[in-house]
């Protein structure tokens, strides 16, 4: 009896070891593409080998996305022993000729399934079959799983991603853990160690600031989801990321609100994962998902998100602590008309209201360039004074001298 029990705790230890999340995966936030936002469930294999050709082509993969995310719809049925297989008429060639392509791109390749019956698209879920579609996953050469919460009826969240979580581990293929549940259950306070990204807010749409009602739910404008993610940040660092939804940018909204939403993904540390026709991009959709400067924000090592330091008449300022003791600041007008900036560095002392960044303008001297305009300005010795166009950001850089 001793025996028996030493053995089963052995076994509960080596179990507990070998359950835990994929260490060393998005240190930065990830950087990629989904079907969703553009193709919701119009997919098959020519559109997603058509999005890994267009984010080489366009100098995406240069400027730093690497995943191709297939979102729902891409399900066939299950066989006899319950393994998922992929929509034959959809993807002929299989997902694991998909996967091979699009590895061969030097590219990462990333699906969706759910923690419930079934998808948000009828699609077949993940509920009882976790283990069996970790593996399948894996040995389609999976890098990135979206786990979404429909159907869900009275499970518990936590428990869910965490069997999933267990199921990515066992099935040995590191894989980057995308939890969306859309904030319901608060993942910022759990999902630490379960998956790399957990979804704050419903899903997002094209817009700059409304809402759009679906019946028994809505999707939100650009804004909105901005707001939603005030009290977040000191949750998010390298490793596990707010995510306020993948980008509208080339959807329709105008130039100045696309880069305005693409300015404030990068200042909050968000995944930057496009959601447009890659292979039908404009020009300024190209220059303002491949802006380098704003991308090496987002990107910076240290992981922390921007704060909003000042708003009034729907302007808006927000500091972003970078490595270095360098920073990003962000002019967002949120307003109908211009906004006349007049920010004199002197009079502010910034405090990080959540980690130890602080920073007094009086002590220490920044050269500034302008992100977008890429200009080099003067110093934070000078006031800087600028027009922001309506629905439009100016953001800087501001490095130590
Ligand atoms: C939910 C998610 C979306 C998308 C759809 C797919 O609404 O939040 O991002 O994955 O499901 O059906």
């Amino acid at each position: 009896m001793k025996n028996l029990f030493f053995i089963f705790f052995i076994t509960m230890l080596n179990f507990k070891s070998y359950a835990q999340k994929f260490d060393n995966i998005a240190e930065t936030p990830p950087m990629g593409w989904n079907s969703w936002n553009k193709f919701a469930c119009n997919i098959n294999e020519q559109v997603i080998r058509n999005a890994a050709d267009a984010m080489v082509s366009s100098g995406m993969k240069d400027a730093g996305y690497e995943y191709i995310v297939i979102d729902d719809c891409w399900h066939g049925e299950r066989d006899a022993d319950g393994f998922i297989h992929a929509d034959k008429e959809k993807f002929p060639s299989g997902m694991k000729a998909l996967a091979d392509y699009i590895h061969s791109k030097g590219l990462k390749f990333g699906i969706y399934s759910d923690a419930g019956t079934e998808t948000c698209g009828g699609e077949p879920g993940s509920r009882g079959h976790e283990y069996q579609d970790a593996i399948k996953y894996a040995s389609w050469g999976v890098d990135y799983l979206k786990y979404d919460w429909c159907n869900t009826g009275k499970q518990n969240a936590e428990a869910s991603y965490t069997t999933m979580r267990n199921a990515l581990y066992s099935a040995g293929r590191p894989i980057l853990f995308a939890i969306c549940e859309w904030g319901d259950n608060k993942p910022w306070e759990w999902a630490q160690d379960i998956g790399h990204m957990w979804r704050t807010t419903g899903d997002i749409y094209a817009c700059w600031d409304c809402e759009e009602d679906h019946g028994d739910w809505s999707s939100w404008g650009v804004l909105k989801i901005l707001d939603m993610q005030d009290g977040l940040r000191k949750y998010a660092g390298p490793g596990h990321w707010n995510d306020p939804d993948m980008m509208e940018v080339g959807n329709g909204m105008s130039v100045a609100e696309d880069r305005a939403h693409f300015a404030m993904w990068c200042m909050l540390s968000a995944p930057l994962i496009a959601g447009n026709d890659l292979a039908d991009m404009s020009a300024e959709t190209v220059a303002i998902l491949t802006n380098k400067d704003m991308i090496a924000i987002n990107q910076d090592s240290l992981g922390i998100q921007g704060f909003k330091y000042s708003s009034k008449e729907g302007l808006e300022t927000w500091f972003k602590p970078l490595k270095n003791g360098d920073w990003a600041v962000t002019f967002l007008n949120r307003a109908d008309r211009e906004h006349q900036v007049n920010f004199n560095w002197e009079d502010h002392q910034i405090k990080d209201p959540d980690f130890e960044y602080t920073v007094d303008f009086k002590n220490t001297l920044f050269s500034l360039k302008d992100v977008w305009a890429q200009k080099d300005l003067k110093t934070t010795k000078s006031s800087f004074n600028a027009v922001v166009a309506p629905h439009d950001v100016i953001t800087l850089q501001l490095t130590k001298k």
